[in-house]
């Protein structure tokens, strides 16, 4: 199994590398600096969505599952990439969005029982939407009230509907067959709900992961985290055969086991989001490790950057940690040059208020940071002060710390002698 100790890494698409000169990272860009990543010695990229999507929540509302986006290249463009990325030996991961699509996918007009309505005229439970405000909202075409887990641009997929199933198994297979080597599920512990619709009832308090707004207010035991859920996922693993798996699963570790009956592994959250004290960062680490098949990670595109949550004095250590742990870790695009939170936009592109942890990748010291040769869709935050090629080669820097410790992984592995499990 290639991912047991691999370092996977994280590349956001839209802010990883310009080939075309329209500000926005693309697949050829992903291709040209594939070099970056050799250099940094990781073993796999994850792409972060590359579908075609309205962008209400910049790729993860999907409107054609087996499409790219213009604005990310074609098709060609993908397996291009594929086949570059295999020959340097980097294996290839996709986000498979399951749960549900954007608003303006085909489906939600032609095929409406695949998604999730409210029985009554009006929100038929008091389920909270992830970034705010109800879960429930009406479609102005139909007049009938939808579910949404996330934004209302993002109607939810009823997985309890034959066709859905279906249909998610095609996609899988289809982008196994262009070369894919596993995806990353987002959102997996609430891909399926209470058949009921039943109230959440409300939070007992404990739940270790931050949650957004009246969100925190409730205890998610219906709009989400059904036993069930192993059900659709088992689908998903059927279609995927021996694919690498892993899975987002927003939920403290000790609901993790259920989802390793199907999933490789699933990403240990309560890590990311420990302070940095020893006794925190322990008690977050040893139940993960204890159950042998978590992907460590310290920051995706989702949450303030690590240089800038833990500040730049703790930057190398949590490097050291993540890398030092035994088993899979994954490293979010930047992070290898100790990038901080940018200003983002004014006015945001993200409602819930992540611009600022998905600036451009600084490559080099200019003012677009070689990531592009026009205007970036989110300004550079600091190329002057980090960049690749500043850092390259230079002992002292955060870049060859990164490269260090993951060229010492199979040394270390070896020296734990952690057995079996690990
Ligand atoms: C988790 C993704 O990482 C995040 O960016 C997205 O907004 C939600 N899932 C909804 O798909």
């Amino acid at each position: 199994m290639w991912w047991r100790d691999a370092v996977v890494y994280q590349i956001y698409p839209r802010s990883f590398q310009d080939s075309d000169g329209d500000g926005i990272g693309d697949l050829r860009g992903i291709t040209q600096r594939l070099d970056h990543l050799v250099y940094l010695g990781v073993d796999a990229l994850w792409l972060s969505p590359i579908y075609p999507s309205p962008l209400a929540d910049f790729g993860y509302d999907v409107s054609d599952y087996t499409g790219i986006d213009p604005q990310f290249g074609t098709l060609g463009d993908f397996d291009e990439l594929v086949a570059a990325a295999h020959e340097r030996g980097l294996r290839v991961l996709l986000d498979l969005v399951p749960c549900h699509t954007s608003i303006e996918h085909p489906w939600f007009r032609e095929h409406p029982d695949r998604y999730i309505w409210s029985p009554v005229d009006g929100p038929p439970n008091n389920w909270r939407a992830a970034f705010g405000g109800g879960a429930w909202s009406r479609d102005e075409v139909s007049g009938r009230w939808y579910l949404h887990t996330f934004y209302p641009e993002q109607p939810d997929l009823d997985w309890r509907n034959p066709e859905v199933v279906a249909a998610m198994q095609d996609v899988v297979r289809f982008w196994l067959s262009h070369g894919v080597d596993g995806f990353r599920l987002d959102a997996v512990n609430v891909i399926v709900k209470d058949a009921e619709l039943r109230d959440d009832p409300p939070a007992t308090g404990g739940f270790p992961l931050p949650l957004v707004g009246e969100s925190a207010e409730l205890d998610h035991v219906y709009s989400g985290n059904r036993p069930e859920a192993i059900d659709a996922l088992r689908a998903i693993r059927e279609a995927a055969g021996d694919a690498f798996l892993v899975g987002e699963v927003y939920l403290p570790t000790s609901e993790y086991p259920r989802y390793l009956e199907v999933l490789d592994l699933v990403f240990a959250f309560e890590l990311l989001f420990s302070p940095w004290e020893e006794p925190r960062l322990r008690a977050a680490i040893e139940p993960a490790l204890e159950l042998g098949r978590v992907a460590w990670v310290l920051s995706n595109h989702d949450f303030p950057r690590l240089a800038s949550r833990l500040g730049p004095e703790h930057m190398r250590d949590a490097a050291t940690l993540l890398l030092t742990l035994p088993g899979t870790a994954f490293v979010y695009q930047g992070d290898e040059l100790g990038m901080i939170d940018g200003p983002g936009a004014d006015p945001p592109f993200d409602r819930a208020g992540r611009d600022a942890f998905r600036h451009p990748m600084q490559w080099d010291a200019s003012p677009t940071g070689g990531f592009t040769t026009g205007t970036p869709w989110l300004p550079l935050v600091d190329p002057e002060l980090r960049s690749v090629e500043a850092q390259r080669g230079c002992p002292d820097s955060i870049l060859e710390h990164y490269r260090r410790l993951i060229a010492d992984r199979p040394r270390m592995r070896r020296g734990l002698n952690l057995g079996a499990r690990w």
